[in-house]
């Protein structure tokens, strides 16, 4: 029987952890033929390579190195330069995964060839066109033939648009696959012992962690000031750690806004705004996972902290990913200074509800992804 020839391509930091069960899933299967590119979209040894070893993932066979650029630009240079790698490597599907400009462009390449597009986590919607993962999200999805959803909104939001019901697969979520199959390994990180927070017996210091990296909040000098004092106020009594993105650090230094942070370099936080350099996965997975709280303008986050059960602020108006605050630990403050605090304070006194895991997240999303792949592509493969 012919082979089935997948491509895949992953470009920013979000996407190797969605990425990963998948290539293990599709190694599996002697029917399958895998080929990994990465955009190089992300390029450093934080925001990439450091994810490849934790993930234990393959070294992709190509990387586009594209860098850094508009969004126009970084799109445009990722569809010229696959083009070429799939005209010669002749994939019969290619998967693309979440919502970042590398998404866009390679499902754009596959449509204009004729390539079918399957995509993982289709279906999220923010209705916040300003947002540019929306606009990715929503384009993605419409020269999609397999639409992989993590929850049911996903399902509904597609059945709005007119997606035929038979493109529509819920499926789980790859992220979590990857987050329960690594918490274990994650518990041996030694990130909790650098940064002073391993206290006498088992739990650790109380500290709650900060990630920002969305243009709304990071790009506007005004928002990113509001945004940092009234975490400041916070960190009075709980130090927050703020694994820093590399954008978000560029512009606390352009803006001028150093002075929120606590820049010293003692190992003996007791508050204050930490700035930290981005973590690897495992170390993030043990920061979060022992974390009183987390205070995020990040998606993928607010769905890991719903599985570990801890408490999510989400520095946001919106979330494209309702379940996590119909059923896990997820509210949204937005910017507002008193929501915020007045939130933290009550997580803080242990007035929050513990959430419960949404349906299918359960480890096992690759497994039906590839079991789908298959039924539809090499239908003869599977016996009845
Ligand atoms: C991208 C995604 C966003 C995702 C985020 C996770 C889009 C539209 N956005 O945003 O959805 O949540 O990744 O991080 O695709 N840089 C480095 N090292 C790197 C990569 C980038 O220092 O390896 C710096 C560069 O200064 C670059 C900036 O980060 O200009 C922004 O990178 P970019 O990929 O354009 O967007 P992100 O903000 O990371």
């Amino acid at each position: 029987m012919k082979r089935l020839r997948i491509m895949s391509l992953v470009g920013a930091r979000p996407n190797f952890m969605k990425i990963a069960p998948l290539c293990a899933e599709l190694r599996k299967v002697a029917l399958v033929e895998h080929f990994l590119v990465h955009s190089g979209q992300h390029y450093s040894e934080q925001m990439s390579g450091a994810f490849f070893r934790d993930l234990e993932m393959p070294d992709p066979q190509v990387n586009l190195e594209v860098g850094s650029g508009s969004h126009a630009w970084q799109t445009a240079e990722v569809m010229k330069r696959l083009e070429p790698v799939v005209l010669d490597w002749q994939p019969d599907l290619i998967v693309v995964v979440g919502d970042v400009n590398s998404t866009l462009a390679a499902s754009l390449v596959a449509a204009k060839l004729g390539i079918s597009v399957a995509h993982v986590e289709a279906g999220l919607r923010s209705f916040d066109m300003g947002m540019p993962e929306e606009v990715n999200r929503r384009l993605t999805d419409a020269v999609s033939e397999f639409l992989f959803v993590t929850e049911e909104s996903g399902v509904r939001n597609l059945e709005r648009e007119g997606t035929s019901r038979d493109r529509i697969f819920l499926v789980g979520n790859v992220m979590i696959d990857t987050l329960l199959r690594f918490r274990a390994a994650s518990a041996r990180s030694p990130i909790l012992d650098d940064l002073g927070l391993r206290a006498e017996g088992d739990r650790p210091k109380p500290y709650a962690v900060l990630t920002l990296h969305r243009p709304a909040n990071v790009d506007d000098e005004g928002a990113l000031r509001q945004l940092l004092i009234s975490l400041a106020e916070l960190s009075r009594s709980l130090p927050t750690f703020f694994p820093i993105h590399p954008r978000s650090m560029e512009k606390v230094r352009s803006f001028g806004l150093e002075d929120h942070l606590r820049l010293d370099s003692s190992k003996h936080y007791d508050s204050g705004i930490i700035p930290i350099p981005p973590l690897s996965y495992l170390d993030f997975l043990c920061l979060m996972d022992h974390a009183r709280m987390v205070l995020t303008d990040s998606g993928g986050i607010q769905e890991e902290t719903t599985v570990l059960g801890v408490p999510c602020l989400t520095l946001r108006e919106n979330t494209e990913r309702p379940v996590t605050v119909e059923l896990g630990t997820n509210q949204i403050v937005g910017r507002d200074a008193a929501k915020i605090l007045s939130s933290a304070h009550k997580i803080l006194q242990g007035d929050y509800r513990p959430g419960q895991k949404p349906p299918l997240w359960d480890g096992h999303a690759a497994e039906r992804i590839v079991q789908i792949l298959l039924q539809r592509m090499r239908p003869e493969s599977i016996k009845q």
